[in-house]
């Protein structure tokens, strides 16, 4: 594991007071350790570098963010359809794209003295004696210069590893919307303009992965291709003139540009909607110079990350790059033939492309929260820490938890156990019963359980029992019969 740069946690002071501290990433690291979200890779054998495992809590946030993206886009969107192509393609696929020349390539140099490798355009360190050289930042040695490093996983298929067995692990999802362009469109009978969106793993061979699951080698992406016009139109579809329609009417006469503006926005509020603080988002825009070989135009989704402002989703206006190329490599012909205008062109596409490893660390890092002396404002104030998880509801890996009062009141416990059985059929469910009840609400907090429900004496009379607001720690009384019902609506909103 790649050691993080330290940072100071920033911890409140004040005893009762719930502020959201940027917090160095190693506290991070070891939480998504301890609590059963993240692990390294291999680790038995001393890990495998830049590779994480998603753990039982890990693996339900991880789904939890691929089905709020999916509904996203297939239910609060219209005409997007989903796909789920395979990560091995014919290897022209990359040709046609441009994956194998110069364009998806780093300039790497190494150091001659520690022979330490790294991505040209992350050292910062010059020698005072050349301020136009660059100097290794490990050892100061001198670096080779620079040469370009192709970041396409080859791998072979078949029994012989030779030339023509050779192709690639995808480094795009993308890839595989566009070569079923034609197989989407004539079977679904899609209209432009539509999108395809699909979630799956990618593979880089990245020079410097690091910061824990922000940069791999293997990673997943949530990627939407939306095929519009290459031009916005003057006229409606219908042929009345300029005049303002509807708002379905207006956006079918929109162009790559509008549609870049609306999927910007769109992305952004999809963060802010599940919880991400509006000060730790900004959309860049990409200069000139650095815009992807396939983009006409293209702006980041970032976030105020322990380490940096950094990238969490590209959005990209990708012209008629993708479709164009692999028309001329495939000789099939994928233009467009639009039955009222009468014409026939070659797409754009406006894409978004977000990662679901990155999108995790995110809400990860703005949910966490520490609280010294700890919430409970009946006792006073210790000196420990409390974290606080305040993941999205959509998002909390465990939705509920069961809890007896005590556990050597086997009455107590028999209820506690019949509620949970009760609710796993219908939540992410979680039954504790060791340790004091204080000390089990501070675990469920710091995995961000949103609801914790505690069976006690008057629950064996009433047939009730208290339900406890994560964030609020507000407690409540709920009919046993009634709780399916209420944690529906609770968790709804
Ligand atoms: N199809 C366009 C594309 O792949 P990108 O900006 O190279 O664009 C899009 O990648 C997103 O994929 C990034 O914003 C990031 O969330 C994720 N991603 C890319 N490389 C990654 C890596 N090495 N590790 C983790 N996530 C990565």
């Amino acid at each position: 594991m790649r050691k993080a740069q330290p940072r100071f946690a920033r911890v409140c002071e004040c005893a009762h007071a719930n502020y959201n501290m940027a917090n160095d990433l190693e506290k991070i690291i070891s939480l998504c350790k301890r609590r059963g979200f993240v692990f390294q890779s291999s680790e038995i054998y001393g890990g495998f570098s830049s590779c994480y495992d998603f753990g039982p809590l890990g693996v339900e946030m991880k789904n939890n963010i691929k089905k709020a993206w999916w509904d996203e886009m297939t239910k609060n969107h219209e005409n997007i359809v989903g796909l789920d192509s395979a990560i091995l393609m014919s290897p022209k696929v990359w040709q046609a794209s441009g994956h194998l020349t110069a364009g998806f390539a780093d300039e790497l140099v190494e150091c001659k003295s520690c022979h330490k490798r790294f991505r040209a355009d992350e050292i910062r360190v010059r020698p005072r004696s050349d301020p136009q050289k660059l100097k290794c930042p490990e050892c100061g040695g001198e670096l080779t210069e620079p040469r370009k490093f192709n970041l396409m996983m080859r791998t072979f298929v078949g029994p012989v590893e030779d030339e023509a067995a050779t192709t690639y692990l995808r480094a795009e999802t993308c890839q595989g919307i566009y070569v079923n362009f034609q197989n989407v469109l004539n079977s679904m009978r899609m209209k432009i303009p539509f999108g395809i969106c699909q979630i799956g793993k990618s593979f880089r061979n990245e020079i410097t992965p690091g910061d824990f699951i922000y940069r791999t080698r293997e990673f997943e992406q949530m990627e939407m291709q939306w095929f519009c016009s290459p031009s916005a139109r003057r006229t409606t579809r219908n042929g009345r003139g300029t005049k303002r329609g509807t708002d379905a009417e207006e956006k079918n006469n929109w162009g790559p540009d509008e549609w870049f503006e609306y999927w910007k926005k769109e992305r952004l509020n999809w963060y802010l909607r599940l919880g991400i603080k509006k000060e730790n988002l900004r959309i860049r825009e990409h200069k000139k110079e650095e815009l992807a070989h396939y983009a006409v135009a293209g702006a980041d989704i970032e976030y105020k990350f322990p380490f940096g402002w950094k990238e969490i989703e590209g959005i990209h206006n990708r012209g008629d790059f993708d479709l164009k190329n692999h028309s001329k490599f495939s000789g099939k012909d994928l233009s467009y033939y639009d039955e009222e205008t009468k014409e026939k062109y070659i797409p754009y596409i406006i894409e978004t492309s977000g990662g679901v490893d990155r999108s995790f660390l995110v809400f990860f890092i703005d949910a966490y929260e520490e609280i010294k002396g700890g919430r409970t404002k009946t006792t006073k104030p210790t000196k420990e820490i409390e974290i606080l998880l305040k993941l999205d509801k959509k998002l909390a890996p465990i939705k509920v938890a069961v809890l007896p009062l005590v556990r050597n009141k086997p009455e107590l416990v028999k209820k506690a156990k019949e509620v949970y059985q009760l609710l796993k059929l219908h939540f992410v469910c979680q039954y504790d019963e060791l340790g004091s009840i204080g000390r089990r609400y501070r675990r469920l907090d710091e995995i961000g359980v949103p609801f914790a429900l505690t069976v006690d004496f008057e629950s064996l009379k009433n047939e009730d029992l208290t339900v406890r607001d994560r964030d609020t720690m507000a407690q409540e009384r709920v009919k046993i019969s009634d709780l399916v019902k209420v944690l529906k609506e609770k968790l709804e909103n």
